[in-house]
């Protein structure tokens, strides 16, 4: 962890196996923004604060202060598509550690520093890094647990086709 978080501080540039997002336009920017607007104002960090927004994102470098961190990797011969079978195993691994009393918190940003990772745990170099779960008990008094993202109604999500 310290590694990793030392290397976040230092602002080293990115290396993720996967490219990150080129940009987020549309409902994509907005519900972004609504869930970082929601953080930021339960941890009272104030609109523009760039270098209290940048002392949070550091945050993900210590796992929130969780005590557990699953790395979830797949094969880089398979591609995108075994991005997408890890999407699958993220989505129950959440499931499954709520019903069992485990809070999580699956993190893209972890894996901004992917070779270091690999190097770190003697990954093989046929891993790659999709993304990480941070998990444990839930600090149910911190202020980042005191508010719930909201959900976008069925009929934004689904095109319905009826012939
Ligand atoms: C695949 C994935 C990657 C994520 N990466 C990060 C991350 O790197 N850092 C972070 O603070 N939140 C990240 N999040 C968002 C939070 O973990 C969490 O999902 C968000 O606060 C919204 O909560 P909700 O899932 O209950 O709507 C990620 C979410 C997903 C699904």
């Amino acid at each position: 962890m310290r590694t990793l978080y030392d290397h976040a501080s230092n602002e080293a540039p990115p290396e993720p196996d996967f490219t990150f997002p080129r940009e987020y336009t549309g409902v994509y920017l907005d519900r972004r923004r609504e869930t970082g607007f929601q953080l930021y104002n339960a941890l009272g960090i104030a609109r523009g604060d760039k270098a209290a927004y940048a002392q949070q994102a550091l945050e993900n470098f210590r796992f929130f202060g969780a005590p557990h961190v699953a790395i979830i990797t797949t094969n880089e011969a398979l591609g995108i598509y075994g991005a997408i079978d890890c999407g699958c195993y993220v989505s129950n691994f959440l499931l499954a550690a709520h019903a069992s009393g485990i809070a999580t918190v699956p993190q893209a940003a972890l894996s901004t520093y992917a070779k270091i990772v690999r190097r770190e745990l003697n990954l093989g170099e046929d891993r790659r890094m999709v993304c990480a779960i941070s998990f444990g008990y839930a600090d149910e008094g911190h202020p980042a647990n005191s508010y719930r993202t909201s959900r976008a109604p069925l009929e934004e999500a689904v095109k319905w086709i009826a012939d």
